[in-house]
């Protein structure tokens, strides 16, 4: 593990000072490494090979515009969940026809935000496809199509099956094609995801494979998108394996190379990964600055809130833990067994439980692994706390603040404050 450890520190951060990052920029920090990244997004943009592919990064795993830049350059298109979300692709240089809009349960407004812009949107309810036919009558339209079959690393991000409020099931095909027909909808696109976090190919495979044996139904169709949910190891320490994406992705590309051939107009083909795109390119840098004992339990507290990475009180997701002290691994210490907690006002507020690590003293620096997905973008002002700050390594070896941190005044902005009553009044 120590030297395993050793060559990731070395790999990331260089010859660039922790306890350096945080004095400039403060704790707790996101920092990210371009080089990782970018090399994320040409594994992605080569999964499927022989067909027009294009792999779409879901920015909702982190919408810094920086990176969303780089993903950008690298070729990558991608999809949005929101207006926010369209927005910051725009900010960052992303064009309508490189945005798929994937929205949930929104709002006609928030329907037409997209259709003014010329993105194609998926909808995924026959309601939602009602509301656009009315928003955009004639216009070209996506359906997400729920396979039947789920995946994911906790029952909450699972997104396709029975028990999911995601998609439209194969029974409701019918009623869909009725309802676009009404609109004079013209059904481009069908697109499915069946949950977050798979390291076997097998369910996407499957899942692929029946979007396919339904796509014969829609005879518009020019993309099929096969979703995203590509895990990663988090279990990188432990030596846990990749995610097998080449053969992944030559499995793909059969299917999809057999599928086009059948296909009577050019078809594109279509990925949409998150978590595989940002969650290496990041590590979440914090502070330790209580050690307790209570009952039978040792608690590092540190300024690792929930709030700061909400993943482990969600889901009790793993991060990798690494542990500095004046910028050298803790490695070759004595191992404790300890409960990392944040400090925030609530008792799940815990970053791992029981978990074997090197004594730590307080001012000692902790490194939760694979932080760059769902980590920042998850993160709130709760408790009135503020967002940290993110940098960028960037491939040239230069640190670059790519986001500042929250200030108290952008605590109080926005708060409307009662205009003072007299008597009178
Ligand atoms: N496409 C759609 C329609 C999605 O809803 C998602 C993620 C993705 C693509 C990208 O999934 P990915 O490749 O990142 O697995 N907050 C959770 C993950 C929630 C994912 C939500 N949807 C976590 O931290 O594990």
């Amino acid at each position: 593990m120590s030297e395993t450890a050793r060559r990731y520190l070395e790999s990331f951060f260089g010859s660039v000072g922790i306890d350096e990052l945080i004095r400039t920029y403060g704790s707790p920090l996101y920092v990210y490494q371009e080089t990782q990244l970018r090399q994320r997004c040409r594994e992605m943009q080569q999964l499927i090979q022989g067909v027009p592919f294009a792999a779409h990064y879901s920015v909702k795993a982190n919408t810094n515009i920086e990176l969303l830049r780089i993903a950008r350059d690298e070729g990558l298109h991608a999809d949005a969940m929101s207006p926010g979300e369209i927005l910051a692709l725009e900010a960052a240089g992303y064009e309508a026809d490189s945005i798929f809009f994937i929205p949930n349960n929104v709002s006609s407004d928030e329907l037409r935000f997209a259709a003014e812009r010329g993105i194609l949107i998926s909808v995924d309810s026959l309601d939602q496809l009602d509301a656009l036919g009315t928003v955009q009558p004639g216009g070209r339209v996506a359906l997400r199509l729920n396979p039947g079959i789920g995946a994911g690393h906790h029952e909450k991000v699972v997104t396709a099956g029975d028990e999911t409020k995601f998609g439209i099931s194969e029974a409701q095909i019918d009623d869909a094609l009725v309802i676009a027909r009404r609109h004079r909808l013209t059904i481009t696109g069908l697109n499915q995801h069946i949950g977050s976090l798979f390291m076997e190919p097998e369910p996407y495979l499957a899942a692929a494979e029946r979007l396919l044996s339904v796509a014969v139904r829609f005879p518009d169709l020019e993309m099929i998108d096969f979703g995203g949910g590509f895990g990663i190891p988090y279990h990188k320490m432990a030596g846990e394996a990749r995610l097998d994406l080449d053969q992944l992705g030559r499995r793909l590309s059969e299917m999809a190379t057999r599928f086009a051939a059948g296909w009577p107009r050019p078809l594109m083909f279509m990925s949409e990964p998150g978590r595989y795109i940002a969650a290496e390119a990041g590590v979440l840098i914090g502070t330790v600055h209580a050690l307790k004992s209570n009952g039978k339990r040792i608690y590092a507290g540190t300024d690792i809130g929930f709030n700061v990475l909400a993943r482990p009180m969600l889901y009790d997701a793993w991060h990798d833990l690494l542990v500095t002290r004046q910028d050298r691994l803790l490695a070759d210490a004595p191992l404790q067994t300890v409960t990392v907690t944040g400090n925030i006002c609530e008792s799940g507020d815990r970053i791992a439980i029981d978990r074997p690590l090197p004594e730590m003293k307080a001012g000692d620096r902790i490194l939760v692994l694979d932080a760059g997905a769902y980590g920042y973008s998850m993160s709130s002002n709760y408790n009135q706390r503020l967002r940290p700050a993110e940098v960028l390594l960037t491939a040239a070896g230069e640190t670059r603040l790519i986001r500042r941190r929250d200030t108290y005044e952008d605590l109080l902005r926005g708060m409307l404050f009662p205009v003072e009553r007299t008597p009178s009044d």
